[in-house]
């Protein structure tokens, strides 16, 4: 199908689209999902997870980073795309300890979400049982860099809407960590409280709000009840709600 102008098509779709709107907000907005672990409503994009990496004609882009622009046919929900997701999300748990039965966030998790989505069985490759400093000295907030994806969330999160810029990204490829900005480096010791953003936006269980675990049963979590398309298209409705 041949998009009109202000529009792009995916997957056969025409999806109307306003100046300076990225791809996936575009998509978002019409109620097509486009996977996404490090994309959040409201924040700016970083484009380092690579879920949302969909096909523009004959190439490939991020589709939160990648500016709607009229005219463009987007393969987005394809069996070839989505074995790349799934292999990515596979790549993701081997990184880090995600070991589910044993996580707190089991349920809450967008990881483990993804990887229900996606159809992902195994995790298909060896686990690097890595060992990364835990932070457990904040009264009412854990950090265990053990189960981060590096996506990104808590630093834009801390910067952007809570003002404070508690988090950091420190090293490059495998050296690469999340680093606290305090005086000692610690999170006790930081500005963070459980009142910011940066405390709940966490997509896996790296930071987690102390004694709430298992309020809510496993059973009864929000991806035990939903899918994360689903809550991916309720997050971008409940942000566009919230600028009206
Ligand atoms: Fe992302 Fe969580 Fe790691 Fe922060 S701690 S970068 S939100 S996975
Ligand atoms: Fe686009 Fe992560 S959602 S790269």
């Amino acid at each position: 199908m041949q998009a009109s102008q202000n529009t792009i098509t995916i997957d056969g779709r025409e999806i109307p689209f306003t100046a300076g709107q990225t791809i996936m907000d575009a998509a978002l907005a019409a109620e097509v999902y486009i996977p996404h672990l490090c994309h959040y409503p409201g924040l700016p994009p970083s484009g380092n997870c690579r879920l949302c990496v969909v096909e523009i004609g004959n190439r490939s882009a991020a589709a939160c980073i990648t500016q709607a622009a009229a005219g463009q046919e987007i393969r987005n929900n394809t069996s070839e795309l989505n074995a790349a997701r799934k292999a990515l999300t596979q790549m993701l748990f081997v990184e880090g300890n995600h070991i589910c039965p044993s996580c707190e966030k089991t349920g809450n998790c967008k990881l483990q979400a993804m990887g229900y989505y996606l159809g992902m069985l195994e995790d298909h490759f060896p686990y690097f049982y890595q060992r990364r400093e835990t932070d457990a000295s904040h009264p009412d907030i854990l950090l265990d860099r053990s189960r981060c994806i590096l996506c990104d969330l808590c630093v834009r999160a801390s910067r952007e809407v809570d003002g404070k810029n508690v988090f950091a990204i420190a090293g490059r490829g495998t050296e690469a960590h999340l680093i606290v900005n305090s005086p000692t480096g610690k999170l006790a010791d930081s500005t963070m409280e459980t009142t910011d953003l940066a405390a709940t936006i966490c997509p896996v269980g790296a930071i987690l709000i102390k004694e709430q675990g298992y309020r809510v049963p496993i059973g009864q979590r929000i991806y035990d009840q939903h899918t994360i398309r689903d809550i991916g298209l309720q997050e971008h409705a409940t942000k566009k709600q919230e600028e009206k």
